[in-house]
């Protein structure tokens, strides 16, 4: 008869060995079958990119995208009384799309495009959520959808559109992704914010400090491991990048105090 104690043995060994192979199947299936994120599996057209289409002062036609982590458009806003048909579709991942106080709850699947139409009664501020767990930004898949009365709409209508910044950097950084996890507006993201960081000293996680001028940033960007901020994870993974396409990069970071 085997003893508790032999018996337990036997169970931690297999247990060990069972997970080295499931670690073993998962590097294999890393490097042979190169399993990785997916990325852009979405080509049904025109859900490459979110916005808002007018039939009538009364019917509109919204366009979401989810990726992670965020959706586009960040920000709607439609008069209320609206009928709004809703499209939505994934750049990446799955993702959730559930608008709180309505009965909006749809999921994000790559390569579809999901639909739901809805009236907008009264004017009230919805807020846009992910409720599928989606990767270590899930939890800041968030947008507003502002239901206004119709002399707001109108006035914001009328009022100048904020020119969002047009410089080739900023471009740069809009399409590798990078302001998934970085902002520009001095809000802390999953990565430090891009923001006043040019000639700033700043602290390591392994103690040291460093002054972010272009080596540094140069080597941030290319090699994003090589020194990690404190208080921040080594999460970056390694941008495809031109030496042309880091030198706009960075000319803009210069930019913005
Ligand atoms: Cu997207 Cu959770």
């Amino acid at each position: 008869m085997i003893s508790v104690g032999q018996l337990e043995r036997r169970i931690i060994v297999i247990s060990v060995a069972f997970a080295l192979a499931l670690f073993a199947l998962a590097a294999l299936a890393v490097n042979i079958y190169h399993v990785g994120l997916p990325t852009c599996l979405t080509d049904v057209k025109p859900f490459q990119k979110g916005e808002l289409i007018t039939h009538s002062p009364t019917h509109y036609e919204l366009h979401y995208v989810a990726r992670m982590w965020r959706f586009e458009p960040e920000d709607v806003m439609i008069p209320a009384g609206s009928t709004v048909d809703i499209y939505v579709s994934t750049l990446d991942v799955t993702h959730g799309f559930i608008l709180p106080g309505t009965n909006l709850n749809l999921m994000v699947v790559p390569g579809v495009v999901n639909y739901a139409r809805i009236k907008f009664d009264q004017p009230r501020v919805y807020q846009l959520l992910c409720h599928e767990f989606c990767g270590t930004g899930h939890d800041r898949m968030a947008a507003d959808l502002h239901v206004v009365d119709a002399a707001t709409f109108a006035a914001r209508q009328k009022a100048p559109v904020t020119a969002a910044p047009t410089s080739e950097g900023y471009r740069l950084l809009e399409a590798k992704d990078c302001l998934s996890c970085h902002t520009v507006d001095g809000k802390e993201g999953i990565g430090p914010t891009l923001k006043g960081i040019y000639g700033q000293r700043r602290k390591m996680a392994d103690g040291s400090a460093v002054t972010v001028d272009d080596a540094y940033l140069r080597e941030s960007i290319i090699k994003p491991s090589a020194k990690i901020v404190d208080g921040f994870d080594d999460l970056m993974p390694e941008p495809s990048v031109t030496d042309k396409e880091v030198h706009e990069i960075i000319e803009y970071l210069e930019t913005l105090k």
